[in-house]
């Protein structure tokens, strides 16, 4: 059975007028359903807009769900309490665009590490600069900048911050969500093979998120191609990637540099 099943999954916003009344809907997911294998990493493509962010945000439940069902390891977790709500949370985590953003200013490396290695069972006093130093290093971070904080850090070792974040509680499932956009191009690859790496390692699956084609052809098994809140089609990487068979598919290739094709 699938670890992660979404079915006819909808997320609508209201548009309100400047008095604040209601005047219609954004339906940024419009019936999406798609199923993430243990292990496998499934990449969702679209352009700027199409609803990719409120697919991935209403799957973590951030977000709530105008209607649909989301199953994780065969639960559902749509109407779930807050509290049984977090003690599941720990199996999913995420990894967002902006590392900057997403790390708390004012927190260490050592104190944002530690919270989240505390988040499946508290971590004693004596073992917190061990495994700190242990989980820097998994992700190919000095052991010695743990007390620094995230303004001391370049983008790419911010994200290597996020990703150890997310990856502490030893979740069995992965969103990242343009986890590169943000970052200079010459380190990408980087920030992608490590992913990779803690994927295959860990045993995680992920759902990676990206408008851009050819980076998701080069990290996902199989991939859903997502315009205007519905999936356009939906493959092996491959097929997907060599044989596009929707005009939108064709359309999002033509703009991958011939190089990478
Ligand atoms: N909180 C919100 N309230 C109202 N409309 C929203 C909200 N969040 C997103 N939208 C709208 O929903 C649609 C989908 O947005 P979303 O951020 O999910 O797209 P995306 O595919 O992640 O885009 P990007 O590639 O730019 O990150 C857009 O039209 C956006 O303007
Ligand atoms: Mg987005």
């Amino acid at each position: 059975m699938a670890y992660l099943r979404v079915r006819d999954v909808h997320v609508h916003y209201p548009i309100r007028n400047a008095w604040g009344i209601p005047q219609g809907e954004v339906r940024a997911v419009d019936g999406v359903s798609l199923e993430v294998e243990r292990g496998e990493v499934l990449g969702l493509v679209g352009e700027s807009g199409c609803g990719k962010t409120s697919l991935s945000r209403a799957i973590m439940q951030l977000q709530p769900v105008t209607s649909g069902s989301i199953e994780l390891d065969g639960e559902e977790l749509i109407g779930k309490k807050e509290r049984e709500l977090r003690r599941k949370r720990t199996d999913f985590q995420m990894v967002f665009q902006d590392p900057y953003a997403s790390l708390n200013p004012r927190f260490s490396i050592y104190s944002t590490l530690v919270e989240a290695l505390s988040r499946r069972a508290p971590l004693p006093w004596r073992r917190r600069r061990d495994a700190v130093a242990q989980l820097m290093e998994k992700v190919g971070l000095s052991a010695e900048h743990m007390y620094k904080y995230p303004h001391e850090f370049s983008g790419g070792q911010r994200q290597r911050v996020a990703i150890a974040r997310a990856i502490a509680p030893e979740p069995k499932f992965l969103v990242a969500d343009e986890p590169v956009s943000a970052l200079d191009v010459s380190i990408r690859s980087q920030i992608l093979n490590l992913l990779m790496d803690l994927t295959h390692e860990m045993g995680l699956a992920m759902l990676f998120i990206s408008h851009d084609l050819s980076v998701v052809h080069h990290v996902a098994d199989r991939i859903a191609v997502m315009q205007r809140g519905r999936i356009v089609e939906y493959g092996e990487a491959r097929e997907v990637f060599n044989h596009p068979q929707h005009s939108y598919t064709q359309q999002l290739l033509r703009a991958v540099p011939k190089m990478l094709q």
